[in-house]
């Protein structure tokens, strides 16, 4: 058997394809557009692997994805591919409509068409399984219960403005051609493989070069932070397990000031990698800069994820304290990884936001 999984070069799209190739047995064609966020060295621990087929392409291109689906005939489509950073959002939301709304769109009628075709038995085994977030619910205030799947959508920047979008569209393909698709929506995911944009991985990176580490406003937003790998497994949870049309929330219990993540990302770092005594610094702590926030920055991110939990018997296995600082470790010991992601579009991108 196989699965499609789009998005395969990202950071959580690579570690799926590597999670999935070392829990099952079956063949992944992994499709990635390779943008600055897509790297084929996220992939190469399975390189080798023979059923590991991966495709340099777009999800919006109709014809090569319809191609893919009648070649390699899968029993599944796990759709990553996005644009998701909330701040090149901010600053260049075009690209961001056309992938996540036009592509997923795009994806959805290939999937459609494909499905049509499929005889009754390959019909009852298909899944198509959108990948999202819990950006879409909106911001919640301090005291505000943690958002349901039944909690309306109140995107408010761009890119979860797209996301949101795109959920729509895989919920009306369920409802108008019986496509049967499934949707997650997930908090902030930390691990290896983190494009050094988002805050974890920036932060370890800047504070190897005794950079600032940049903190929008007050530092009081508060994230629910899950390690991807439990992510990954609650994804193939809901492939195996999950109710066509239904929306699974995956959350990690697990809300944190941002101040406080970097914080204690600072504590690791002097612990397991002390600032010389000759540096201009004392401790990583000096670096800690408040900068101009973030235009609609939403203020706090909960998600409630009971019915994962009560429906398929998923729980985040990973505890924080652990799995943070594994986190802060693999970046140390893989900085020449850092290095071949972050070229000149990264610097640039760095220079026009944090100017
Ligand atoms: P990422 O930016 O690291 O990876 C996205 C991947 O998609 C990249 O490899 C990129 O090259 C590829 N891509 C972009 N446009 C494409 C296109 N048109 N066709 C094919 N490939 C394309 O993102 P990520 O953090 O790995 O997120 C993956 C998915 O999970 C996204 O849909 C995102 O919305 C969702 N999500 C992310 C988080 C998180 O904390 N990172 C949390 C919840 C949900
Ligand atoms: O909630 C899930 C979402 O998490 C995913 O859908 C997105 O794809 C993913 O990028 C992430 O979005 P965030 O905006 O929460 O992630 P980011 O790492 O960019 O920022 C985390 C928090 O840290 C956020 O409140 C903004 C803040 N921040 C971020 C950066 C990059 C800073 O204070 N300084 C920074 O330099």
């Amino acid at each position: 058997m196989t699965i499609l999984v789009t998005g395969s070069a990202g950071f959580i799209g690579a570690n799926f394809v590597i999670d999935w190739l070392s829990e099952m047995d079956e063949t992944v064609i992994s499709l990635d557009k390779l943008t600055y966020a897509g790297n084929l060295n996220n992939l190469s621990e399975v390189e080798e692997d023979e059923r590991h087929i991966f495709v340099n392409g777009d999800i919006g291109d109709s014809i090569l994805i319809d191609r893919l689906l009648l070649i390699y005939k899968p029993r599944a489509v796990v759709n990553f591919a996005a644009e998701s950073h909330v701040d090149r959002s901010i600053h260049e939301p075009e690209a961001f409509l056309q992938t996540n709304v036009i592509g997923t769109f795009r994806l959805l009628e290939s999937s459609r068409r494909y499905y049509g075709e499929l005889n009754e038995k390959d019909k009852r085994n298909f899944r198509f399984l959108h990948v999202s977030t819990d950006e879409v619910y909106g911001s919640l205030d301090a005291d505000s219960p943690a958002s349901a799947e039944t909690e309306s959508f109140q995107p408010n920047n761009p890119y979860s403005a797209s996301k949101a979008s795109s959920d729509h569209l895989v919920r009306a393909y369920y409802h108008t051609y019986d496509l049967p698709a499934l949707t997650t929506n997930c908090s902030n995911n930390y691990g290896p493989y983190q494009f050094p944009e988002k805050l974890i991985p920036l932060v370890i990176h800047n504070a190897m070069a005794h950079k600032p580490l940049p903190i929008y406003g007050d530092g009081l937003q508060i994230r629910d932070w899950l390690y991807v790998g439990d992510h990954c497994e609650a994804i193939r949870m809901v492939l195996d397990e999950g109710s066509c049309g239904e929306v699974y929330n995956i959350g990690g219990l697990n809300e944190k000031a941002n101040i406080e993540v970097v914080r204690l990302l600072c504590d690791i770092l002097n612990e397991l990698h002390p600032v010389s005594r000759n540096a201009s610094i004392t401790s990583y702590h000096d670096l800690i800069t408040f900068v101009e926030d973030r235009p609609g920055h939403d203020r706090r991110y909960a998600i409630d994820a009971s019915k994962i939990v009560a429906e398929l018997g998923w729980h985040p296995a990973k505890s924080f304290t652990t799995s943070i600082q594994k986190t802060v470790e693999w970046y140390l010991n893989n900085q020449e990884w850092v290095e071949q992601v972050i070229n000149g579009d990264y610097h640039q991108w760095i220079e026009r936001q944090y100017a």
